[in-house]
């Protein structure tokens, strides 16, 4: 049964839009770690950092690592103060690592230019490291209760289909601004960007719009059209391209592999890992990539790890290489890799190696 077959015939009820939101929100907002006070009321820190670890990760993935960083790290000085392998290795799988490097630099710059207080206006905001439109506005909204709209993914979609906006997205982003605009409670931003949240993670999801349940749904103009979810229009999504390169099991006689840890910039940038050549379209010859590192022996092993990221899929394959030369990585036994909190792509490396060898 589609969306719109279950849909009940109710009568049309009155109210404005936002109060039916603000009703609907306040009966059943999600109960998450970070809304442990009213809007308005909450530690900003607690919210930037909660905005920054839900960029592109879902929320119940960010939750244990939301909670182990406050336990570490309970105010902006202290993260300030942290050592930046100690952060790296507290992100450590929840991708993206550039927002950790940017974490830290904006807690420094908080801590060390604004005295540890973080500024409440939004154009301030988005003058910190790793502060874009989005977030900027959210702890605006959030933490501060600012009239603003924080528009991501989910007031995207909401707003699309309740108004049937037509332009593609997120290039037409404006045309939902606006709108969401019109609806904001000027004394309720934060509860208005929290509601926008809930109601696209609860009731109008992206595949199965809980239409039924929807506060807007005598007024959804997709939902009239009878099809929801051709909303909001998308442009037709380029294929993602795919890269390759190397890895290598570094291994000397005692069974320890290589670890290096990546450069500070780009993809994975500062996290330890196994070596790997250059991840390109066109993969280098066994022989070109066994020049890559001073060896008795270098073996192809079957198979390939591959892990997709958001703008390619990335497949590498395994040349494990013996030596005693831990170039500039250090040597780490395979027991002791989880010590070192190694990013998705290569813990799959790992398993991938060691499901060889039994
Ligand atoms: N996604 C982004 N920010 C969020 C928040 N504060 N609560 C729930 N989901 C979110």
């Amino acid at each position: 049964m589609s969306a719109v077959d279950a849909f009940p015939t109710k009568p049309l009820t009155d109210g404005p839009l936002t109060d039916r939101l603000l009703a609907w929100f306040d009966d059943q907002h999600r109960v998450l770690p970070w809304r442990d006070a009213p809007c308005g009321a909450r530690d900003p820190y607690r919210v930037w950092l909660a905005e920054v670890m839900l960029q592109q990760t879902q929320v119940a993935t960010v939750i244990p690592y939301y909670e182990a960083f406050l336990a570490k790290w309970p105010n902006v000085k202290a993260l300030a103060r942290a050592n930046d392998d100690a952060v790296m290795h507290a992100w450590a799988g929840l991708g993206y690592y550039a927002r950790a490097r940017n974490m830290l630099k904006c807690a420094r710059a908080v801590a060390d230019e604004r005295q540890g207080v973080f500024p409440r206006d939004e154009a301030d905001l988005l003058k910190l490291p790793g502060v874009g439109a989005y977030t900027a506005a959210a702890i605006a909204a959030i933490a501060f209760n600012g009239p603003t709209v924080a528009v991501d993914g989910n007031v995207i979609r909401t707003l699309s289909r309740l108004y049937a906006i037509d332009a593609e997205m997120p290039k037409g982003k404006d045309a939902v601004a606006h709108k969401a605009r019109a609806l904001l409670p000027m004394a309720r931003g934060g509860d208005f960007a929290e509601a926008l949240m809930d109601l696209g993670a609860r009731v109008c999801r992206p595949k199965n719009p809980d239409c039924p349940a929807c506060p807007w749904a005598d007024a959804c103009l997709a939902l009239a059209t009878g099809d929801p979810l051709a909303y909001p229009r998308k442009a037709v999504k380029k294929t993602k391209p795919t890269r390759r390169g190397w890895v290598f099991w570094v291994e000397r006689q005692d069974g320890s592999v290589v670890l290096e840890k990546r450069p500070g910039k780009g993809l994975l940038g500062g996290m330890m890992g196994f070596p790997t050549t250059a991840w390109q379209a066109d993969v280098l010859s066994a022989e070109a990539a066994a020049q890559s590192w001073p060896s008795q022996s270098c073996v192809v092993l079957p198979g390939r790890v591959t892990h997709t990221f958001t703008h390619f899929h990335l497949e590498l394959q395994v040349m494990r290489v013996t030596s005693e030369d831990a170039g500039a990585g250090q040597w780490c036994h395979p027991d002791e890799l989880s010590a070192h909190a190694l990013p998705s792509l290569m813990q799959k490396v790992a398993r991938h190696v060691l499901a060889l060898r039994v």
